[in-house]
């Protein structure tokens, strides 16, 4: 018979930290957490008193026990609920444009590159390994329109390890000569891409990769194309991610193109695009009923803080979008944002909020579960990761804030919630000394070697 000992693969003894609810974030002192062969939480106990330990690990082997120092916690992985994996080449440039005009000087010629799938697999593999660094367990991924590098985008998360959503990027409209699709190849092309997935994933019972259907913005896309795209989604039952009132210029040319939409929201409505499934990064120059119709539909937003200040989009209403109980997580929106840091939406997340109303700006346990459960809840992964709790699967940060040259300096007179709140706001991927996914620990190909003193 199988026994629990033998059922698990890795127990750790030290602080942990998670949010139990937006309001709550708990710090679990000399907690006992064990995982299992598959990367699921077995079990959770708290308060283990030092001469308690052994007692208390069921017979499970010392070698598999993981004891963290005073300086270390561990943290669930952050939730980037959008990204682009081609824009990571010009991440930190061209900041002096708003959107469109961004997008027509820096980024269409800068993804049209990833038509040769040999860059396309060089370049990933640094987007993907930076994003894993930063302690992005788990991504929603745009790549470009382009079949062979969008393959190559799996292939690099499969080695890499990170948990994701890959989407092949769809455009057939107001797109420039050299990155532009037919319609007929993007819905062929969507497929195959989506049959390339299910293939990689085959006898994979929790596959890590999910394949995510990605009109890039209904600018891009005509009513043909979106509707077409709707219905893929609805055959393969998949998860959708789109550009959403980011920019308002961006919403005069949507309107012109779409008529028959009553808002922009609509316009993903009325092809089929908008459910629990959903993911819309932006949603900064939303109306009420825009959001009302986010909520009816139970989709979920990406807030992309970073990027809205950058482009110059500006401030999302965060507030009224938890007071309406929508769905919300956080997205570094690289390379509109100029961080591929989770940690660095959150505190670009705080000074939005701040900047929009003090008295109703977003608190630290507000922050630190958009960074996690909530990225998990607009992914609607909520079942599967997000926290500690039992029968979750271990996507986590071994955080360590006594490495070589870090950043974070903690002084006698700091709790534990001193010590985590200064990672936060001062830490960065130096400080993220193991990162695990689906309980296995990833190997960052050329990481920085983190030393302890
Ligand atoms: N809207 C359409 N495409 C993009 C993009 O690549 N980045 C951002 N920030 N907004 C977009
Ligand atoms: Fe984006």
């Amino acid at each position: 018979m199988k026994t629990f000992a033998s059922s698990i693969s890795k127990v750790f003894y030290g602080t942990l930290i998670h949010s139990r609810s937006i309001k709550e974030i708990e710090y679990i002192k000399q907690g006992l957490l064990f995982i299992d062969t598959q990367g699921k939480i077995a079990k959770l106990v708290k308060d283990v008193a030092q001469d308690k330990v052994d007692a208390s690990l069921e017979g499970v082997e010392a070698e598999k026990v993981v004891r963290l120092t005073s300086d270390q916690f561990i943290i669930p992985g952050f939730i980037d609920t959008h990204i682009h994996a081609p824009q990571y080449t010009f991440c930190g440039n061209g900041h002096d444009l708003p959107l469109l005009e961004w997008l027509d000087t820096h980024t269409f010629p800068r993804e049209s590159k990833f038509q040769d799938a040999e860059y396309a697999r060089k370049l990933y593999s640094k987007s993907v390994a930076r994003s894993l660094r930063n302690g992005t367990t788990s991504a929603c991924w745009f790549a470009t329109i382009h079949l062979g590098a969008c393959k190559e985008l799996v292939n690099i998360i499969q080695e890499q390890g990170q948990r994701a959503y890959v989407g092949k990027v769809n455009m057939n409209q107001n797109s420039p000569d050299f990155l532009v699709e037919t319609t007929e190849s993007s819905v062929r092309d969507t497929r195959a891409f989506v049959e390339y997935v299910k293939e990689v994933n085959v006898g994979n019972t929790s596959p890590l990769v999910t394949p995510i259907i990605t009109p890039r913005f209904a600018i891009s896309c005509d009513s043909e194309l979106l509707t077409e795209l709707g219905k893929l989604a609805a055959e393969y039952d998949l998860p959708i991610q789109s550009h959403l009132c980011e920019n308002l210029n961006e919403i005069g040319f949507t309107m012109s193109l779409f008529p028959n939409s009553v808002n922009y929201t609509s316009v993903y409505a009325d092809h089929g695009l908008l459910n629990d499934r959903t993911i819309m990064a932006h949603c900064v120059h939303m109306k009420d009923e825009e959001l009302d119709l986010m909520k009816e539909k139970n989709a979920g937003i990406s807030h992309c803080a970073n990027s809205n200040f950058n482009l110059k989009s500006g401030m999302a209403d965060v507030r009224k979008m938890l007071n309406k109980d929508i769905k919300v997580g956080l997205g570094t929106d690289v390379a509109g944002g100029y961080s591929p840091s989770i940690l660095e939406a959150l505190r670009a997340s705080r000074t939005a909020s701040v900047a929009r109303d003090t008295e109703t700006s977003l608190v630290v346990a507000e922050l630190f579960y958009l960074a996690t459960v909530g990225g998990a809840r607009v992914m609607e992964l909520e079942d599967k990761i997000g926290n500690f709790e039992v029968g979750k699967e271990f996507d986590a940060i071994l955080v360590n804030t006594q490495v070589e040259n870090s950043p974070v300096d903690v002084f006698d007179h700091d709790s534990v919630e001193t010590h985590f709140e200064k990672y936060l706001f001062v830490g960065d991927d130096r400080n993220n000394e193991k990162i695990f996914v689906q309980g296995k620990e990833v190997r960052l190909p050329g990481a920085a070697v983190a030393h302890r003193k």
